[in-house]
């Protein structure tokens, strides 16, 4: 009885080592042995993959020529480049309703308030000198900004101006014509009155309007 435990036990050990020191070391061309596939390896098209389907090797497909996919034809040129036919900029293209200026409000938070700020006087936290942010954000308030056409600020979201970046990869159209209307709002709202505490305590250029009306309301 003692043998045959001992035998089995050397000879499960002898299995064991085998089948380890058989996976170490061995290169294969290949694939590794897979004894459940699943669904982990599937006959499918990726993208930006190379593929012996199509004769040209390539995976995705060219959209044959003068066909437009459905919903992308970018017939109407002033809500699309904010520019009318005849080159000059575009009025808003569309009636602003309720969930528009809120998603505008929102979108805006998101992608000028920081360097913009809260109320578009240009006071965004990046403003702030410990950044060193080279060139100050335009204000809206300047008297050019507001006498801009909708298409023409469409325009600059879309495509950035001088040192800043275009937004057009990262917002889209719809969008950008919402944060246009909250430009208009924040301008129609007006500049934030410099606070008096400002020029006494001489805040840091950059420290928001709300923390000043927060010291001046104290
Ligand atoms: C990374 C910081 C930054 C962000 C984010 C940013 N801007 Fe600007 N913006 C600037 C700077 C800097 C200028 C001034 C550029 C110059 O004159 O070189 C400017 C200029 C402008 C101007 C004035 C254009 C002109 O004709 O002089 C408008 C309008 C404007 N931005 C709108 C926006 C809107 C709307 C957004 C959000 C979609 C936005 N910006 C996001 C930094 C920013």
């Amino acid at each position: 009885m003692m043998k045959r435990t001992a035998t089995t036990r050397l000879v499960l050990t002898a299995a064991a080592v085998l089948l380890l020191a058989g996976c170490r070391g061995n290169t294969s061309p290949e694939p590794p042995i897979h004894l459940n596939p699943n669904m982990d390896t599937q006959q499918k098209l990726v993208a930006q993959r190379s593929s012996n389907f199509f004769a040209d090797g390539k995976d995705m497909r060219t959209p044959p020529e003068g066909t437009v996919a459905r919903g992308e034809l970018r017939e109407d040129a002033a809500y699309f480049t904010g520019k009318n036919d005849d080159g000059s900029y575009a009025a808003m293209p569309f009636v602003m309703e309720a969930a528009d200026l809120d998603r505008g409000a929102k979108r805006f938070a998101i992608y000028c308030q920081p360097c913009h700020g809260e109320h578009g006087d240009g006071k965004g936290v990046i403003a702030d000198p410990k950044y060193k942010y080279p060139i100050p954000p335009t204000s809206y308030h300047e008297q050019r900004i507001r006498d801009m056409a909708d298409g023409n600020l469409f325009e600059v979201i879309s495509s950035g101006i001088r040192n800043m970046p275009s937004y057009r990869q990262q917002i889209p159209v719809r969008d950008r014509w919402c944060i246009v209307a909250h430009v208009r709002e924040l301008q129609k709202r007006g500049a934030p009155a410099p606070a008096p505490a400002d020029a006494q305590t001489a805040t840091p250029a950059g420290t928001t309007t709300e923390t000043t009306t927060t010291e001046t309301a104290q």
